[in-house]
């Protein structure tokens, strides 16, 4: 506080005790009893000829405002609130503050601790683990991620069997820690607007569905297979290397239908999911990580070699 708002403060204070000692005194120079009938009144007067006296407050009832008084200044010498006398016990809400959540990292220290050692497979099967990171997710995660995990527009939903980063727990213990930067360059200008056309109804056969303009789709697998394969793959199943998602299956993080794969492929979509290593610590993480890996099956290990890390990617998709 600058100078002036202190004394300020200590002019107010002392001013406020000083007026209400003031009005007690002023108020009690006649001893109860002095009062005698037909002294003087307060000048009420009700109903004709009821008039109210003006007596002084009983001894007892006045020693309860002395004492309101007294410890009022007893408690600006323990406490902080004299302008900017600190008080003589150093309490402050800081510190206080301080002290409290001290209290409480400790005991989430000493909570947390007994999944220090364990892997994410572990984590993902401990029932007290999963608790935990529950409530991880629902304060750092959920608000972009849905409560549920399942995403939204966007946002992709966390129980999919093929997260577009890989679904291994060293992947995952990546993403939540280090985040991602999801990037599907425009193609609009390239493939033209026929171009866009024929291959968002092939991308739509991907998954097993049927293009509404089944004509186009020959054309379009032929332009998938030259653009897109680098970064989704051959058949679609996407490049955890990447962030490409797989196109075969039914979870979109933007959505599956015509017009929507038509507006990703010609604008591109750029997507980020930030970092949380620093904010919550290894361990946290991992309980997150332990979570995430509980909501979908394992991925089974890959009968194949993973795809070519994308040397042909028109952009730096990582
Ligand atoms: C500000 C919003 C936001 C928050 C908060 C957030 N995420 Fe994400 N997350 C995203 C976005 C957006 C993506 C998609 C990134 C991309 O497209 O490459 C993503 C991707 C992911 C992925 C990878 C999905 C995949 O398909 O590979 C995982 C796993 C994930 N988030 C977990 C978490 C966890 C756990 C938390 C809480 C610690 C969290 N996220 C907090 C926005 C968020
Ligand atoms: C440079 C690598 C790269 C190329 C080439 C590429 N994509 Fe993508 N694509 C991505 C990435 C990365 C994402 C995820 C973007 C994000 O996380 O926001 C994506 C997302 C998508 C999506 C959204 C999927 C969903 O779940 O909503 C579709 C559809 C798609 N791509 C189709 C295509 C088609 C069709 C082509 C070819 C014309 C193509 N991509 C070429 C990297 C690529």
């Amino acid at each position: 506080m600058s100078g002036f708002w202190n004394w300020w403060i200590i002019v107010l204070v002392a001013g406020n005790i000083a007026g209400a000692l003031w009005l007690l005194l002023s108020t009690t120079r006649a001893k109860p009893g002095d009062q005698k009938a037909g002294a003087d009144t307060t000048g009420h007067v009700w109903d004709g000829d009821l008039r109210e006296y003006n007596n002084p407050l009983p001894r007892w009832w006045l020693w309860l405002f002395y004492i309101t008084v007294a410890i009022a200044v007893l408690y600006l010498v323990l406490y902080p609130g004299f302008g900017n006398f600190a008080g003589t016990l150093g309490w402050s809400q800081t510190s206080q503050w301080k002290a409290q959540s001290d209290d409480a990292n400790a005991l989430a220290a000493r909570e947390l601790g007994k999944y220090a050692g364990k892997s994410v497979e572990e984590l993902a099967k401990d029932p007290g683990a999963i608790k935990v990171a529950k409530n991880l997710f629902a304060n750092n995660c959920a608000m972009c991620h849905g409560s549920d995990a399942r995403g939204a527009k966007g946002f992709p939903n966390l129980t999919s069997p093929n997260l577009s980063w890989g679904r291994t727990p060293e992947a995952i213990v990546a993403t939540i820690g280090g985040g991602r930067d999801g990037v599907m360059p425009a193609w609009g200008a390239v493939l033209g607007a026929d171009g866009v056309e024929s291959v968002a109804n092939y991308v739509m056969t991907l998954s097993g569905r049927a293009a509404p303009q089944p004509a186009l789709t020959t054309a379009g697998k032929e332009k998938f297979e030259t653009v897109c394969a680098a970064c989704h793959g051959p058949d679609g199943k996407g490049n955890p290397l990447l962030g490409a998602p797989n196109l075969t299956d039914e979870y979109w993080i933007y959505g599956g239908s015509l017009d929507t794969i038509k507006e990703t492929v010609t604008n591109g979509r750029t997507n980020k999911m930030p970092a949380h290593l620093e904010l919550l610590g290894e361990l946290k993480v991992k309980l997150l990580a332990g979570y995430i890996y509980s909501l979908a099956p394992p991925p089974p290990a890959p009968a194949t070699a993973p795809a070519e890390p994308a040397a042909a990617a028109p952009s730096s998709g990582t």
